[in-house]
């Protein structure tokens, strides 16, 4: 999703673009993302776990958004050598090629909110404490690690965006262990309920799929923040259930059920979450322009147009 995103706005901006992506079975790469772009493009299969494959593709490129992932925190838990596998060893890797073959491309690495886990305070800044609740939340941190300690020790300008809740189009509907608002425009576009658990009183910092790919290339392109980590949302909290009403509004007829939390979900609830967006806003002049209202309603045009694509 966020990739081919960013992708598509560096081929607008008259990039030469290549893009990797190992699609796996149940990740998010899909062929239909690259639409229209197919031939201002270069796509190599392959995977970031393959060292030779990186320090091929890494010889030469000025800027490296490396976005590769395990993406689901429930599977990290269920699946935690896998995520280890791709979440540190595959950016290790991608490191490692680029210290050796060019150390002068500037990196984006896609870090998560999850590195916070529980909530001690709102809006939360760069130095919340790491209160991890999953294995997805201590192996982003640890790659964060990685590209923070290849900036430091062998001088590569690397920077971290921590992004918060990204929903749009693009995303993989397969299944639910993605971004819940995508998940629930898929439930609500076949008419089945959606189930809010307890009061759905819970905040969260949605962020339009576009507004991170223009975050991420504001990163990459600006001078000074090679080294550092920055939230990336949209720094306003939105009820869960407020959330789940404009949904419903914007597909009319869907109904809102609402359940006691079930106790292994209840575990894993951070609490509310905004992003103090401040510090990327200060460095990049970066702000988020689509209103969730809006940035769902382009959801849902998307998904009625190409749902044949992601489901
Ligand atoms: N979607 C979210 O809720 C969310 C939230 C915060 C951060 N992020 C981060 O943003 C990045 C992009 O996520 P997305 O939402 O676009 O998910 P996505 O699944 O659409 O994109 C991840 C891509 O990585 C590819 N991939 C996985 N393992 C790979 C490997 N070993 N080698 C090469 N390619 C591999 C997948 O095939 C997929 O296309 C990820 O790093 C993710 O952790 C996502």
């Amino acid at each position: 999703m966020i990739g081919s995103t960013i992708a598509r706005l560096a081929v607008a901006h008259g990039a030469e673009v290549t893009i990797l992506d190992a699609m796996l079975p149940l990740y998010g790469g899909n062929p239909f993302n690259l639409e229209g772009i197919q031939d201002k493009i270069v796509f190599v299969k392959g995977d970031i776990r393959d060292l030779d494959l990186m320090k091929r593709l890494v010889d030469g490129a000025d800027y490296i958004f490396n976005l590769a992932a395990q993406v689901s925190y429930v599977d990290s838990n269920s699946k935690p050598l896998l995520d280890l596998d791709i979440n540190c060893r595959g950016h290790l890797n991608l490191l490692q090629a680029c210290s050796h073959i060019n150390r002068k491309a500037r990196i984006v690495f896609t870090s998560s909110r999850f590195v916070y886990g529980t909530i001690e305070y709102n809006p939360v800044d760069e130095k919340h404490p790491f209160n991890c609740l999953s294995i997805y939340g201590i192996h982003k941190l640890t790659a964060e690690k990685y590209y923070r300690f290849y900036h430091d020790a062998h001088g590569l300008p690397t920077v971290s965006l921590r992004i918060a809740n990204p929903y749009g189009p693009r995303q993989q509907m397969k299944h639910s262990k993605y971004g819940i608002v995508n998940w629930f425009i898929r439930l609500a576009l076949e008419g089945q309920p959606l189930t809010v658990y307890g009061d759905g009183a819970q905040k969260r910092d949605y962020i339009y799929v576009e507004d991170v790919a223009e975050a991420a290339l504001c990163a990459a392109l600006t001078q000074g923040t090679e080294g550092q980590v920055y939230n990336l949302g949209s720094g306003t909290g939105t009820p869960f259930r407020d959330m789940v009403k404009l949904v419903a509004e914007l597909l009319p007829g869907t109904v809102i059920k609402q359940v006691e939390w079930p106790a292994d979900r209840y575990f894993v609830e951070t609490g509310d979450y905004i992003s103090n967006i401040s510090r990327l806003t200060q460095a990049t002049g970066w702000v988020p322009k689509t209103s969730l209202r809006d940035g769902i309603a382009k959801t849902i045009d998307y998904y009625r147009q190409y749902r044949d694509k992601y489901w």
